[in-house]
């Protein structure tokens, strides 16, 4: 994991891998730059069927926290799914889609310490309700925005806005990022955690400028013709 590398009062943005897929998880712990995991219901149907396993072991390969969502309807049942999810491991987070029939249900699994990421915001609105009931998270959707034509980028700027101008604790989670564009937009606009995609995480190691670097000082060490660095 990253060292603590920010001043007193500051903070990195947190990385989170958006997947649910073990083996993708696990090739990216030893990196040290994943901080958590967030999962849907889309996100475990392309994996093993047995989803409590798939669920259980990516809790024990993240350190950090891993947000699982709920796939009940209705509230009371939302409610006793919720604290069954939260049950599973240290590090889970219940995510729950925004609906004013989850409000009351939100409000009593954070009064009982249950942590909550609110999925599916489209609207500075439906953040500010989720922040006033005290949840760990609120996962605005940035890429299903432009789906419709519309720069979702600009909720995550109002976002960060709203939270310096009341100071609450719920983290701001950029989340639905398809692109290096929305990722570095998120970085600059001061966004707690963006949740990735491997294959879009992949991508920043694929800069030309950086691969032509590293060939280009490899071929120019090759022609000292040495065996080591000090020989
Ligand atoms: C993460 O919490 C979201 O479920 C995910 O980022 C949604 O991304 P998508 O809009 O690309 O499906």
């Amino acid at each position: 994991m990253e060292k603590e590398n920010v001043k007193k009062g500051k903070k990195l943005m947190k990385i989170f891998l958006d997947t649910a897929n073990r083996e993708l998880i696990k090739s990216w712990i030893p990196t040290g730059v994943i901080n958590g995991v967030t999962t849907n219901p889309s996100l475990l149907s392309k994996e093993d069927p047995d989803v409590k396993s798939v669920l259980k072991d990516i809790c024990d390969i993240v350190k950090g926290d891993v947000s699982i969502e709920v796939v009940e309807k209705e509230p009371e049942k939302v409610y006793k799914q919720a604290i069954q999810i939260s049950k599973l491991a240290k590090n889970v987070v219940v995510k729950i889609p925004f609906s004013r029939e989850y409000l009351p249900v939100i409000s009593q699994l954070t009064k009982e310490g249950v942590k909550i990421n609110v999925t599916l915001i489209f609207s500075l609105v439906q953040a500010l309700l989720v922040a006033k009931l005290g949840v760990k998270y609120i996962s605005p959707f940035i890429g299903r925005w432009d789906d419709i034509d519309v720069d979702g980028i600009n909720l995550i700027q109002d976002l960060v806005i709203m939270q310096e101008n009341y100071g609450f604790e719920s983290k701001i989670l950029a989340a639905s990022i398809r692109n290096v564009i929305h990722l570095q937009k998120s970085i600059l606009i001061g966004a707690d955690v963006a949740t990735i995609p491997p294959t879009l995480l992949d991508k920043v190691f694929n800069h030309p400028l950086t691969l032509q670097g590293i060939d280009k000082f490899d071929a120019d060490w090759k022609k000292l013709g040495k065996k080591n660095l000090f020989d």
